[in-house]
């Protein structure tokens, strides 16, 4: 029996191309948001980037659009501070949010952030997706299914995207795996596929593309 919340499989010839094709196209980045009101207009579909900081989301979008440096990543934890939004091509904004579950910062700058990254989940009509990426190594954690709550409660389908799978493989990835799937079973939001990646070695990064390519 296939298991509930399957991995994404490889993408077929044309979806694969599709998302070849969108991101192939321009990747600009287009504002730092600090506030509700900064929001570019909701004038196209966008997808974001959610997780713990340091869960690797600005590494992927590098990934992802082929150019390094886009977005910034870091081994310092916390270092997303605004909603970042890109173009990709005319018609998609990606959206690197600032990291969650990150207390090493003065209290008043993390509630700020987290404020507006609850208010940016919740109150985006344009918001297609929302990709909550977990650490192959360390699963779902509490701030996790904080913000899976706070997806359910506001409609907004989200997937989970495995990271960094080039640090747990075989059996070990399968156990995380299945406590990821026993988590989902309880959040009405989840897509009903696990998407897994690694930045590090390209795994994962064609499927995702044509995952995103296959949004409406
Ligand atoms: P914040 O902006 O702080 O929330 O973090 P983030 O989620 O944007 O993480 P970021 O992309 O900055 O990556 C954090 C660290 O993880 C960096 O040192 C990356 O090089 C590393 N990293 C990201 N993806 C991978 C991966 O697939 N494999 C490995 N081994 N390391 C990764
Ligand atoms: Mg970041």
């Amino acid at each position: 029996m296939q298991p509930a919340f399957p991995i994404t499989g490889e993408p077929e010839s044309e979806a694969a191309e599709r998302g070849r094709k969108l991101f192939a196209g321009q990747s600009e980045f287009l504002k730092g948001v600090v506030a509700m009101d900064g929001l570019p207009p909701a004038d196209r579909i966008e997808v974001c980037f959610a997780g713990r900081s340091n869960v690797g989301k600005s590494t992927l979008i590098n990934a992802l659009t082929g150019r390094k440096g886009l977005a910034r990543a870091s081994n310092t934890p916390g270092r997303t501070q605004e909603i970042n939004f890109f173009t990709q091509g005319d018609r998609l904004y990606l959206v690197d949010l600032p990291g969650y579950g990150y207390a090493n910062a003065p209290l008043k700058v993390v509630e700020k952030w987290q404020r507006l990254l609850r208010a940016y989940l919740a109150g985006r009509a344009t918001l297609r997706r929302a990709f909550v990426l977990v650490d192959a190594r360390h699963g779902i954690k509490p701030p996790d299914q904080e913000i899976m709550g706070l997806l359910d409660k506001a409609a907004v389908t989200f997937q989970v995207v495995m990271t960094k799978t080039d640090k747990m493989k075989g059996p070990a990835l399968d156990k995380v795996l299945d406590s990821v799937r026993m988590d989902l079973a309880r959040h009405p939001a989840a897509y009903p596929e696990i998407v897994i990646t690694s930045s590090e070695k390209g795994i994962g990064i064609e499927t995702l593309r044509a995952v995103i390519a296959g949004i409406e």
